[in-house]
């Protein structure tokens, strides 16, 4: 997602430390204590943060971080979310390749990848979210009963996604290609859905997990 540059986006995400994390390195193993929760969910590329807020409201007892590269989206997302800010949810404001620091091994329970850029041109593989450099260090942050669910309208990123996972040693719980074909009131709808869902095309998901 590209956004213009908005000068008040710095200035604003220093604003809000309750939310917005400068520094993760400092909560490695502390997250579930800082956010008062058992279950601990990071959705890596936020976005504008609509599945952030809406499933930190749907699921209340559990810790949410948002993770978001983009300044000018990041700050979009806390500000459109502002009056809605529970106690479970943060951001983090930096690129997720940098994940493994942030997180201690096991502390993670459900990683969330949602629409992910797919990075088509053969050379930037290595960009994907669900490359295997990615899933090693996932597999290292889930914990025993971990879990990844991916949301894509990218068929392309959907096959190369379920062979590195497959190839990285994960168990495919769940697959849909068509995943609103039917109601699914326990899952939020992202930015990006909606706007496929508009245009009528299939959402692709699945859930990988750790050990079955
Ligand atoms: C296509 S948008 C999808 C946004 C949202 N998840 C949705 O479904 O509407 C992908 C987002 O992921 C962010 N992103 C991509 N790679 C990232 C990374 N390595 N670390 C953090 N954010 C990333 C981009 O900046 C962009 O905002």
């Amino acid at each position: 997602m590209r956004m213009r540059n908005k000068p008040w986006a710095s200035p604003f995400l220093e604003s809000m430390p309750s939310t917005v994390i400068q520094n993760p390195k400092q909560y490695a193993s502390l997250w579930k204590q800082k956010l008062g929760c058992t279950i601990l969910h990071v959705e890596i590329g936020s976005g504008k943060g609509d599945y952030w807020n809406t499933m930190a409201h749907m699921y209340p007892d559990h810790g949410w971080v948002a993770i978001e590269k983009d300044r000018n989206v990041a700050a979009t997302s806390v500000k459109k979310h502002i009056n809605t800010l529970l106690p479970t949810m943060v951001l983090i404001n930096q690129d997720a390749k940098d994940i493994s620091e942030w997180f201690t091994e096991g502390e993670i329970d459900v990683l969330h990848l949602n629409f992910s850029d797919p990075w088509p041109k053969r050379g930037h593989s290595k960009r994907r979210l669900s490359h295997s450099d990615f899933l090693k260090v996932y597999l290292r942050l889930l914990s025993f009963t971990g879990q990844v669910v991916m949301k894509t309208d990218n068929a392309g990123l959907f096959e190369f996604s379920c062979e590195e996972f497959s190839r990285n040693g994960f168990i495919l719980a769940q697959m849909s290609v068509d995943f609103r074909r039917t109601d699914h009131p326990e899952d939020a709808i992202t930015e990006y859905e909606q706007r496929f869902l508009d245009l009528n095309q299939p959402i692709y998901r699945a859930i990988w997990r750790k050990y079955l």
